[in-house]
């Protein structure tokens, strides 16, 4: 029952349930530990803790979580409120036990809340971990030196170098959790708890568990994901902290933790990963439309093609749970395209990723069907077929006549104008381009292309949907391209260019992978097929592509494109692809030259920024933010490196309008003045 409340400073109240104190944390959304709920717990800590007819306390958070963490917009700020580690210490050395009553998720700063806490409750659905590596940090309150004298080393380097939280059950199972409690009776549950454990003597305390360094554990673990973290620097640090955890004195390993989190939070990889953590959330917002703009129900999608874009762009929406009519011109290839999705979740269900029976679950939603009339009903339609103008304006002629009114109409083209497109329909209002990137179903990007007309609410329903379908969404404006591909275009010229230059394709793909993308430019036409977008015509050869394509060299599929493949498909420069290339020099009279990996960056990499620039300055994307969002998501660039534009700043605006203009490039306006970069 409660006797007694008391305001200290808001958000953080508390209450008096007979000898339990409940301390209470309100700051929504998440319960970031903002100074003021910080100031406030402390107040709320020394209440319980100076008051002799109070037994234990119990610390629970109001809303949908468990603090989500330090309040990452106070970072690169002066420093208000008592530190996180001094309240954490505070607690812990509070001579009254205190219980974390865990619900939502406990992350980072959540979690190290937790740690200090003397005794953990949660309920089944909790979430506990500490994501702070995936913003170039560390747990820097003390989390990298008690969490291992938790759970252990191996456990440890899991939780703290990927990032990845742990349910309440697995918490429980390694010892962070000391009960799983009622899931809609948290705080009963946790005041029992604290009875219970009110009288035992000593109080335990974390710092004070001795754990032995584990070697072989740290060895395992850089085996195992050392190659997939190539590039980071907090990764490193985080081990570093761990292997601290056991072998110093619970001090000097938070001293070392303090320093090793300072120098990453100074560092630009860590301003980079914070910039695309609210970047990705800037992105959903959309400019000119109001968030309170009512949406369009979609309870059941129709996607147009069964090939591999139209099979992945499919799996999305089934494995949300939502319905899918999916239309095939041929009964082989809606067979072929459907006994693809299906082996691809089965797959993901052998590997555990995905429950045993999601894969029937998902296809169970599914109607595949030879005709267009199956679409009728749909709340949307998104077509993915063959890339040509007059196919898709004819065939969403077609749809507008038949799918219900009010429904929209969406095209998955890479380049097309959407105006064009919509100007085939008597709706031009419901229509927008939905740029899935391949493999649909893996990759996170959605480009949400809005064309002149396109009606707000229809916008927003897309965007809203694509959170549903967890893809990371961007408005983008009708332009050849979009975002991502646009900005391309000027990469692929001037590495083509580089060759005959004196360049070859391994030093520029090189370069590339340095900077830290997952392959260069013709590593990826490889990947993708040198043979895409080629004219079929081996006789008129124009560029080092035709030449390649007219031999049959279409990349790895072909065991043979930029480079030579084994059998493992393990790449090798190409002497006949440097054949080919050096008759091109002699055709175009152009003389080898040494070409610096200064040069390959400028012409490569700042022409893309250049692009973004010009981009922003037509309004074909909406923030610099959002550019960056695109090749994090699309493209697999460095979000170390904070995407493109991020990046230029980084790089310093001068530097990168110099680089620009040593090579003869017309820069953009607004990079010029820095604007693009803002
Ligand atoms: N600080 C400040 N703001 C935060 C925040 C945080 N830790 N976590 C979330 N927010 C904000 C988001 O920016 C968003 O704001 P907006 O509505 O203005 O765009 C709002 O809260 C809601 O967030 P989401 O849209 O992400 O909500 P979801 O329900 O999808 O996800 C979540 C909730 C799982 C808690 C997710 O927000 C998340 O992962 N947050 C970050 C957690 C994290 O990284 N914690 C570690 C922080 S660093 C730290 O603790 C250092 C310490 O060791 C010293």
């Amino acid at each position: 029952m409660t006797s007694q409340t008391t305001d200290h400073r808001a958000p953080v109240r508390t209450e008096r349930h007979g000898d339990i104190l409940v301390i209470v944390s309100d700051s929504p959304p998440v319960n970031a530990l903002s100074a003021a709920v910080r100031d406030g717990l402390e107040a709320a800590i020394k209440e319980g803790a100076a008051d002799a007819s109070i037994a234990a306390m119990v610390l629970r958070c109001d809303g949908r979580t468990f603090f989500a963490g330090a309040d990452i917009g106070e970072f690169g700020k002066p420093l208000t409120g008592v530190p996180l580690p001094t309240l954490i210490d505070m607690i812990e050395a509070s001579p009254t036990p205190v219980v974390a009553a865990i619900h939502g998720t406990a992350l980072g700063g959540g979690c190290e809340v937790a740690l200090g806490c003397h005794y953990r409750v949660a309920v089944p659905s909790a979430k506990l971990g500490t994501p702070e590596v995936k913003l170039g940090l560390l747990p820097g309150a003390g989390g990298t030196q008690r969490l291992p004298r938790v759970i252990g080393i191996a456990a440890a380097l899991e939780m703290i170098v990927l990032g990845n939280p742990v349910s309440a059950k697995a918490a429980a199972a390694a010892g962070l959790l000391d009960r799983v409690v009622g899931e809609g009776t948290l705080e009963g549950d946790a005041i029992a708890f604290a009875r219970e454990v009110a009288g035992k003597r000593p109080i335990p305390r974390v710092r004070d568990r001795h754990i032995e360094p584990d070697p072989a554990a740290v060895d395992a673990f850089r085996e195992a994901h050392g190659r997939k973290l190539r590039g980071f620097d907090a990764p490193g640090a985080c081990i570093a902290c761990v292997v601290a955890a056991g072998e110093k004195p619970f001090e000097e390993g938070v001293a070392f933790e303090r320093e090793q989190f300072m120098a990453l939070m100074n560092g630009t990889q860590s301003a980079a990963q914070r910039h695309i953590f609210f970047a990705e959330r800037q992105a959903a917002k959309i400019d000119g439309v109001d968030p309170a703009t009512p949406l369009r129900p979609v309870r059941h999608v129709g996607v147009i093609g069964a090939g591999t874009m139209g099979g992945g762009i499919a799996m999305n929406f089934l494995s949300a749970g939502i319905a899918v009519t999916i239309v095939e011109m041929q009964q082989d290839a809606l067979n072929r395209g459907i006994g693809v999705m299906r082996r691809n979740y089965e797959a993901s269900a052998a590997k555990g990723r995905i429950p045993a029976d999601a894969p029937d679950k998902a296809m169970g939603l599914l109607t595949p069907s030879l005709s267009l009339d199956a679409l009728a009903g749909c709340d949307l339609v998104i077509e993915a077929v063959y890339e040509e103008m007059s196919v898709k304006k004819e065939l969403f002629g077609k749809l507008d006549a038949i799918v219900r009114p009010g429904a929209i109409l969406a095209s998955n083209t890479s380049y097309l104008n959407i105006d064009e497109i919509a100007a085939a329909t008597k709706r031009p209002g419901d229509v927008l381009g939905m740029h899935f990137f391949s493999p649909a179903n893996v990759m996170k990007l959605l480009e949400v292309v809005r064309g002149a007309q396109t009606s707000p609410d229809v916008l927003a329903t897309v965007m809203a949907l694509a959170k549903k379908i967890r893809k990371v969404a961007v408005v983008a404006g009708v332009c050849h391209g979009f975002i991502g591909n646009r900005m391309l275009m000027p990469r692929q010229v001037e590495a083509n260019k580089l060759l005959i230059e004196g360049a070859t394709p391994e030093q520029i793909d090189r370069v590339h992978v340095a900077f830290g993308m997952p392959m260069g430019p013709f590593q990826m036409a490889d990947l993708a097929g040198v043979d895409i977008g080629w004219h079929r015509d081996p006789t008129r050869i124009e560029n080092i592509r035709d030449a390649l394509a007219a031999e049959g060299r279409w990349g790895q599929k072909k065991g043979a494109g930029f480079y030579d493949y084994d059998e493992n498909r393990t790449p090798a420069p190409s002497p006949r692809v440097a054949e080919i290339i050096d008759d091109f020099r002699a055709r175009e009279g152009a003389s080898p030259r040494e070409i610096s990996d200064e040069e390959i960056v400028a012409r490569t990499l700042y022409t893309m920024v250049n692009e973004g620039a010009l981009i922003l300055e037509e309004g074909m994307a909406q923030r610099a933010s959002d550019i960056d969002v695109v090749w994090i998501y699309g493209y697999g660039w460095p979000v170390y490196r904070g995407g493109p534009m991020f990046w230029a700043k980084t790089e310093g605006v001068d530097k990168v309008v110099a680089g620009l203009e040593r090579y003869g490039f017309p820069v953009a306006k607004t990079l010029r003045n820095g604007e693009a970069l803002k």
